[in-house]
């Protein structure tokens, strides 16, 4: 029995866009299934249409919503916008500790509103480095910057928790707890099990290329705009000249990506521009797709734990756990590079198969229930 005097901690998670809110959600569920915790959640809504579609299937209604998306926004105006909203709800809500995630330009906003504060910052998905300011950019600062506040760092693994020690952060602060897209994927693999119609709506594609072998496509990465995305939509076109191959392409909606895949892409036959699938969709192209092309970070996470072959987009990863693996392969934006990779993987067996192997560098799937029991420690209650 708690001491009467017993106070549950406020925590606020903030997040805002996609990838943090697909990662953060099972770490809300953790929390407010805990009673030594009082949970609120705070959405800026850097993402808007990709946001909702997380919070939709997790069923999490956010308490504070920013809606701080407007098209094609500057990192100054998101920045300012983000720092100056979040500060808000800090002094309306008054919390005793702030969660952020990841390496966006909402987590970086949220720590340092908080730490403003002297709020402590628990940091998930803490000490991930690429070792190039510009690639990932500006997600290498961002996570430099929550690093240098945050209280707590819960590490995805030995390699990112080695990179915060290289930093002088304190052993102490900092916990492994696998990534949590893991425990989300996990989360949504079974939900598509026990009902397979949430990801039943690709059913008109695999019925189009019937027969054909699958490649799933990602990108967005702002490194990439301009010549990067150019050459990428490049090696598309020649890869889609292969009658044994489709692409399927959730289109990120910024208009940066948008332009250049509608322009060089609209019109093949061998692939599927389509809109960004809602995670169960996204889920069941995983698992249809023989190879994943993608810069994103949170499938180079998935697509190991599946073991699909997944060729990475970009220079540098601050994710090495999947090329050490060897289910990923860094390579880079270059047109023929990219073609030569896939038709490699296409076309010799032994090549695919080195790849193709199940690993699970990134988690168990119990990263949320880590943090939580973690958290509790943090703030005095025993469970
Ligand atoms: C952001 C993150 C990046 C993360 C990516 C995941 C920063 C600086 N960047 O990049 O780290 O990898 O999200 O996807 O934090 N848009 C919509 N609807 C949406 C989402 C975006 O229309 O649901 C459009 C808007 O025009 C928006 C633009 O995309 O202004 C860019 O969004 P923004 O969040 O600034 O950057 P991303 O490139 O999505
Ligand atoms: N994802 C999704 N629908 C899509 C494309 C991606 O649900 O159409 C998921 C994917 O499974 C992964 C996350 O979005 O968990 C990755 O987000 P994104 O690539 O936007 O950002 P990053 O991980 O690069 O920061």
């Amino acid at each position: 029995m708690p001491p009467s005097t017993f106070r549950p901690a406020s925590i606020l998670v903030v997040f805002g866009t996609r990838p943090e809110a697909i990662k953060l959600f099972p770490v809300v569920e953790a929390l407010k299934a805990d009673g030594r915790f009082a949970v609120s959640v705070c959405v800026s809504a850097q993402h808007r249409g990709m946001l909702d579609q997380v919070l939709e299937v997790a069923g999490i209604v956010p308490d504070h919503d920013l809606d701080v998306m407007k098209p094609d926004q500057s990192l100054d105006a998101l920045t300012a916008a983000l720092l100056t909203g979040l500060g808000r709800v800090m002094d309306a809500v008054r919390p005793d500790r702030v969660v952020v995630q990841g390496d966006t330009a909402t987590a970086m906003a949220g720590a340092l509103a908080a730490y403003y504060r002297k709020i402590p910052v628990d940091h998930v998905e803490a000490g991930l480095r690429s070792g190039n300011i510009y690639h990932p950019w500006p997600e290498e600062i961002n996570r430099k910057i929550i690093g240098a506040m945050a209280a707590t760092h819960f590490a995805p693994t030995e390699t990112a928790a080695a990179a915060l020690t290289r930093e002088n952060v304190p052993p102490e602060r900092i916990h492994v707890t696998g990534n949590t897209v893991i425990d989300a994927l996990h989360w949504v693999s079974a939900r598509i099990e026990a009902q397979p119609e949430l990801a039943a709506g690709l059913a008109g594609l695999e019925a189009r290329f019937a027969g054909k072998r699958i490649v799933g496509v990602t990108s967005h990465r702002r490194e990439n705009f301009g010549g990067g995305l150019e050459a990428i939509a490049e090696a598309i076109r020649r890869i889609a000249v292969r009658p044994d191959v489709a692409l399927i392409f959730p289109v990120h909606p910024n208009p940066n990506v948008r332009a250049v895949m509608n322009d060089a892409l609209t019109g093949l036959g061998n692939v599927a521009l389509i809109e960004p699938l809602d995670y169960p969709h996204f889920a069941r192209l995983l698992s249809l797709a023989e190879i994943m092309l993608t810069d994103s970070g949170g499938v180079q996470e998935e697509a190991p734990a599946l073991g699909k072959p997944v060729l990475v987009m970009r220079e540098t990863t601050e994710r090495p756990e999947g090329i050490a693996a060897g289910t990923a392969k860094l390579v880079g934006t270059d047109a023929g590079r990219i073609v030569t990779e896939i038709s490699t993987l296409l076309d010799d067996k032994a090549a695919y198969e080195a790849m193709a192997r199940a690993h699970n560098p990134f988690g168990d799937g119990h990263a949320a229930r880590r943090i939580a029991e973690i958290l509790g420690n943090e703030v005095g209650h025993q469970a």
